[in-house]
């Protein structure tokens, strides 16, 4: 089958929210791997601090440091682009800043020292935002200078939570407002240009479940007030489908006779008792029931009037086959 028009042909930015164990950081991976086909170059950026990249990957801990990590899924036209991450902490941004800014390498080391970072970084959480979204919007923004310094054709980033994506993002807006002018206030617009234009785009990854799907919602809401670009919504982990409509019927409307089971069985080679046959029956009933609560999530998804795209729940977890698998997936339904 070919592959369908990719869906957000603008984008340079995609950042990957969601609530929490949904699989952020999962569809983040899958995502970096299907842009990265026909041969583009893409940057997967963490900023949780928690080595979840290196964990997908099966790589050592990655340092502050871009490091090529996979090859992209390979495409149609059979050349894979590349996957390089970087894992970004508050500190090391920090750091690199006060060398950058004032040269002052070893003394920004003593700093360390002496806890002004840690002042810095967890004393003031919004300063420790504006670090990570800056070495964000370093790695994104176009025209990149310097020694090895690479292009990419896109970034990932695997982002905050739902709850506090609006205020990651948007905390540049915040600190021009408070700079008013002069060179903090030109880099911070410089970096709320970007996440506002058309080049970033924020998916939000849900499961079909009550809550999940009612974050995603709000998450819509407090993106779109807060001026940032709603992408599409990734549901993940979806159960396979094992019954069609009349079978999840049949079942529900408990018409199916254990006998005639029994015999069914009895005709597939299995021979089965009363215990085996209602334990089925029972299996089907919360099949069942999952897939009603699931099919009335999806619907509420439906309404939200953004693309959705769907991934299934991998039996065993994801491992790095799971992830390709995953980002051909995206692939096929357009995301990327
Ligand atoms: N499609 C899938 N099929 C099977 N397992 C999955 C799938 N997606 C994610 N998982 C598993 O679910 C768990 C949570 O996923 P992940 O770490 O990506 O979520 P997260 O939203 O990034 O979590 P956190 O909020 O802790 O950062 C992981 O063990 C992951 O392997
Ligand atoms: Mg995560």
């Amino acid at each position: 089958m070919p592959d369908s028009k990719p869906d957000w042909p603008r984008a340079k930015l995609h950042v990957v929210t969601g609530k929490g164990g949904t699989g952020k950081s999962t569809v983040a991976a899958a995502l970096a791997l299907a842009l990265a086909s026909h041969g583009k170059n893409v940057l997967l950026c963490e900023v949780e601090g928690r080595q979840g990249i290196a964990r997908m990957f099966d790589v050592d801990q990655l340092p502050y440091e871009e490091r090529r990590i996979a090859a992209g899924l390979t495409g149609p036209d059979g050349t894979p682009g590349t996957v390089y991450a970087l894992h970004i902490d508050a500190e090391s941004a920090l750091l690199e800043y006060l060398a950058m800014y004032y040269r002052l390498g070893r003394a920004g080391r003593a700093l360390d020292r002496f806890g002004v970072i840690e002042f810095a970084t967890t004393i003031a959480p919004g300063v420790r935002d504006v670090l990570l979204t800056g070495k964000v919007f370093e790695a994104a923004k176009e025209g990149r200078r310097g020694k090895n310094v690479r292009q990419y054709d896109a970034v990932v980033l695997d982002a905050p939570p739902t709850g506090r994506i609006a205020q990651f993002l948007g905390v540049n807006s915040e600190l021009a407002g408070l700079a008013k002018m002069g060179p903090i206030k030109s880099q911070a617009d410089l970096v709320m240009t970007l996440f506002r234009s058309r080049k970033t785009v924020v998916h939000l990854v849900t499961v079909l479940e009550e809550m999940p799907v009612q974050e995603t919602t709000d998450g819509i809401q407090d993106l779109r007030r807060a001026d940032l670009p709603v992408g599409g919504v990734v549901v993940n982990m979806v159960r396979p489908q094992d019954l069609n409509a009349k079978a999840l019927a049949a079942v529900r409307g408990g018409t199916i006779d254990p006998q005639e089971l029994a015999a069914d069985l009895k005709a597939a080679g299995v021979e089965a008792d009363d215990v085996l046959t209602e334990g089925l029956l029972q299996e089907a009933r919360d099949h069942a029931e999952r897939r009603a609560l699931e099919d009335s999530q999806r619907k509420l998804v439906g309404r939200l009037d953004v693309p959705a795209y769907e991934l299934p729940r991998l039996t065993g977890g994801v491992d790095l086959g799971g992830l390709y698998e995953l980002a051909a997936e995206l692939k096929k339904q357009g995301m990327a």
